[in-house]
């Protein structure tokens, strides 16, 4: 296992954590090059479909990188990512997938030297995890068949109504931090990830 190699899906956003990942190689700072990339205009555009196919796809870890709160281009793109972020969250604990496998984190364009940092962090906390399915004790097979059923179920329309109604209800409290945003999904889209989950 010592020459394993994580595969890391990364969606980053085109202004901040694209230009940091840009600026960093220009500036030729060093970070594993386990890293493949999504660029997207905004995370808002993450949909928390997108991490679980990444994963049922081969991918053994998913970053998604956006600005930091309170600067993004869409103006609160980023905030409806971490409701996004926290479905996928929520997802993978129901159906026995390390949730270290999933992070969301923020690098602006001159922050080069911070998404290096991240990245580097990340992969190695995922090399440490081992092939996806390993630290989960489940075969490759089960856990792609986990994935997709839980992709599906985050495009389905009852989790989409809580993630609406908990999004609104972020914006309202006007409290963005990661523990209400987390807490705000959960009871949302509970009743939707009993059924689809079990
Ligand atoms: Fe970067 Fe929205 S524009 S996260």
């Amino acid at each position: 296992m010592s020459d394993y190699q994580p595969k890391i899906l990364g969606f980053l956003c085109n202004w901040c954590c694209y230009t940091a990942a840009d600026s960093a190689g220009v500036g030729r700072y060093q970070y594993p090059p386990n890293l493949r990339v999504i660029r997207m205009m905004c995370t808002g555009r993450l949909d928390p479909s997108f991490p679980l196919e990444g994963l049922a796809a081969g991918a053994d870890g998913i970053f998604v990188g956006g600005c930091h709160p309170g600067e993004c281009h869409y103006i609160d793109g980023n905030y409806h990512a971490l409701i996004s972020a926290s479905l996928v969250h929520e997802v993978l604990a129901r159906i026995g997938i390390n949730k270290e496998r999933f992070l969301i984190d923020w690098a602006s364009a001159a922050e080069g030297p911070n998404f290096v940092k991240i990245i580097t962090h990340f992969t190695h906390r995922v090399a440490a995890l081992g092939p996806l399915g390993s630290s989960e004790k489940l075969d490759a097979e089960e856990v792609r068949h986990k994935l997709s059923a839980a992709a599906e179920a985050a495009r389905g329309r009852k989790v989409r109504t809580g993630l609406i109604n908990a999004s609104k209800e972020m914006i309202k409290g006007g409290d963005f931090s990661r523990e209400t945003i987390s807490d705000l999904v959960a009871t949302k889209c509970d009743k939707a990830l009993n059924t689809l989950l079990g």
